[in-house]
């Protein structure tokens, strides 16, 4: 099977398509037929070499980056009772360290996939990653109930869009920050109001929040304090500024909290359920063949990108 490979740290041009037999699936293990794989910030961050897991993976290359994979179970280890052949999967896999899913097979636990009944694999391949950090980000760290008012930082990007929607599902008031051509696209994911971040006072217009799901870091995220309501809390997403987000909320008496996201069957099969029943919906900028994954390495790098980026593997359209 093809898979794109770093064999050393650095721009997208590392990225190299290798051949490589099939893994085969160990007690507990399903190989996936991976049909879309999703391109998530991180996996451009680790293939230049930054962050946690590139520390970790410096001395086991080659690594094959993605985390977001959707597909066909094609064959089970012994114990496998949950999955069987032919069955239609999604998941977040091998998170953080062994990723694997910008390849045409991957062999993970079953465990770590949920079933789709109606969602295309496309869909299911935008949502892992993505889905799971808004989730936890605005629930497990944010405790966000019905009828407070979240501010929610990126809300057109691949995490923001669908924060929006689980917010707005849970019944909090949602107001989001996009630049003003993503302004109807926001709008139309039931956020009650967006602005744009390039005006300089729009700390003063977002007004008083509960919660703050800060999804760029840096002076966006220290910016963002100022909206926080007494007793409030600002959820800080990117790892690589939190620190610094933390201490400037420190000095405010302002509750900063950072996250790693993890993978969670139930939220995923609770997310997949909800876009299935037409409860919310997976925005797909651009699928890239996997051969192509440079270009969409270069695309999330950008930062700017509508909903989600994916890679196609050949043969399914
Ligand atoms: N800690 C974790 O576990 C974890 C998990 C997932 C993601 N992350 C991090 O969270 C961040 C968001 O991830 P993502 O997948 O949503 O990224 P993404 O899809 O690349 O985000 C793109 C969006 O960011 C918006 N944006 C860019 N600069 C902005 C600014 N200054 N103010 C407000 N919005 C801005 C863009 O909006 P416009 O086009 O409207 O300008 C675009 O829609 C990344 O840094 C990622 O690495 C961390």
């Amino acid at each position: 099977m093809n898979q794109l490979q770093i064999t050393a740290f650095g721009d997208p041009s590392v990225l190299r398509l290798a051949n490589v037999p099939d893994g085969e699936p160990a007690e507990g293990q399903v190989r996936v037929r991976i049909h879309y794989a999703g391109v998530n910030p991180i996996d451009a961050k680790t293939r230049a070499g930054l962050g946690w897991a590139a520390a970790q993976n410096k001395d086991k290359l080659p690594w094959t980056p993605g985390y977001d994979v959707a597909g066909i179970v094609e064959a089970r280890g012994p114990g496998v009772c949950e999955l069987a052949v032919g069955d239609r999967v999604c998941g977040m896999v091998g998170f953080p360290l062994s990723a694997g899913g910008y390849g045409e097979s991957v062999v993970v636990g079953e465990t770590e996939l949920v079933k789709l009944e109606r969602l295309d694999l496309a869909q299911g391949a935008a949502l892992p990653l993505a889905g799971l950090t808004g989730w936890q980000g605005l629930f497990e760290h944010g405790e966000l109930l019905a009828g407070q008012r979240v501010l929610i930082l990126a809300a057109a990007g691949g995490v923001g869009h669908l924060a929006v929607q689980w917010a707005c599902d849970a019944g909090a008031e949602v107001v989001a920050l996009a630049s003003p051509a993503n302004h109807d696209f926001v709008l139309g994911l039931g956020a009650k109001a967006v602005l744009d971040y390039h005006a300089p006072d729009w700390p003063a217009q977002v007004g008083a929040v509960d919660l703050v799901l800060d999804l760029v870091g840096g002076e966006s995220g220290k910016q963002a304090l100022a909206c926080v309501k007494p007793g409030g809390r600002l959820i800080t997403v990117p790892t690589l500024t939190a620190e610094a987000i933390k201490a400037a909320g420190a000095e405010r008496g302002i509750e900063v909290r950072g996250m790693l996201v993890h993978p969670d069957k139930p939220a995923l099969a609770r997310m997949v359920a909800l876009l299935e029943q037409g409860g919310a919906r997976i925005e797909i900028a651009h699928t890239f063949p996997l051969a192509e994954g440079a270009l969409a390495h270069q695309a999330i790098e950008v930062g700017h990108t509508r909903g989600k980026l994916l890679l196609r593997m050949d043969g399914h359209a």
